[in-house]
């Protein structure tokens, strides 16, 4: 039996694919019990530090409600409201809030922040969304791919936009499960080096392969998948009027995904700007699945909570 009791989430490059399957077909499961009515609570008596530096609508709301309905109990805590916001060392609070609950999430700005957290603290760690990646949204986003096409070995998933945390996450999962990640980036905002060669390490384990382009139709040539993300990710609002000319090129709608299958999926993490880096007609239109995603935030959560908590 599979347990990955006791680890962290940083990066889904840690794991295996064996044991991203293994949570993935646990979220479905415990999907499966939710829709069903089942009680379900491995984590009664638990509890789970969110912190929080930045803002957020479905990671707060989907661990919360997650963390409750598997028995225990989350404490959302604001960065600026805990001591943390006043300088009081990670290190510190790190071993501190080892000492009273039995996981953390942190959504922060600095990767090594998440890093640092891990390092000190005795009980799992989870990325919640640093400047690099987006561990828990690759995921659901993997669930909700596997859901709709009954697999995802040797699909072909495009990302169109920035090279942001999302590009990177999706590099690293999708490579991880055997997948063509695309990315198309304008020139400036590519995704870092260092993730691309150790996505490219990845799929030359796994059978799958890895395309970065600046053309954003070569990407989406025959893709099954096509993702998205803001073109300004928070933290960077200040350049909004410089990147909507960068991406000008860049926008996934009704022209673009003409190149994809037929029966391609939108995926977008959320929050997005309709009209900006998506036209309204595609994200709100038959292909798209964006409100499954969101959903799977959950289940995904809480199978994540369960495989490390319980
Ligand atoms: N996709 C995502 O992480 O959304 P929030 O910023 O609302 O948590
Ligand atoms: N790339 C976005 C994702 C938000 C869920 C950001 O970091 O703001």
């Amino acid at each position: 039996e599979l347990s990955l009791k006791g680890r962290d989430m940083i990066e889904l490059d840690e794991y295996s694919p064996e044991e991203i399957q293994f949570l993935l077909d646990s979220a479905i499961e415990i999907k499966r019990k939710q829709k069903n009515g089942e009680v379900y609570q491995p984590l009664k008596g638990k509890t789970i530090g969110l912190i929080f530096e930045k803002s957020s609508t479905r990671t707060r709301v989907s661990f919360e409600s997650g963390m409750f309905q598997l028995g225990g109990h989350a404490l959302f805590l604001s960065k600026n409201d805990i001591q943390l916001g006043r300088g009081e060392p990670i290190s510190d609070t790190a071993q501190v809030m080892s000492r009273y609950l039995d996981g953390l999430m942190i959504r922060t700005f600095g990767h090594d922040n998440v890093v640092n957290l891990a390092k000190y603290a005795s009980i799992p760690v989870i990325n919640g969304l640093s400047d690099m990646a987006h561990p828990c949204q690759v995921l659901a986003d993997l669930q909700t791919v596997l859901e709709h096409k009954g697999k995802l070995k040797g699909l072909k998933m495009a990302f169109i936009g920035d090279g942001n945390n999302m590009a990177h996450s999706l590099l690293i999962g999708g490579a991880k499960m055997g997948m063509h990640v695309a990315v198309a980036s304008p020139k400036g905002y590519e995704a870092d080096a260092s993730i691309v060669k150790l996505s490219e390490e990845i799929v030359a384990q796994t059978g799958g392969k890895i395309t970065i382009t600046q053309d954003p139709i070569e990407a989406a040539k025959d893709a099954d998948v096509i993702y998205t993300d803001v073109w300004a990710s928070m933290g960077f609002e200040e350049e909004q009027a410089q990147r909507e000319a960068a991406f000008a090129d860049y926008q996934v709608n009704e022209e673009l995904v003409k190149a994809a299958k037929p029966d391609y999926l939108f995926l977008h993490c959320l929050p997005a700007h309709r009209g900006e880096e998506v036209s309204e007609g595609v994200i709100d239109g038959a292909n798209s699945v964006i409100f499954d995603q969101a959903e799977n935030r959950l289940h995904a959560q809480k199978a994540l909570m369960v495989a490390l908590m319980a």
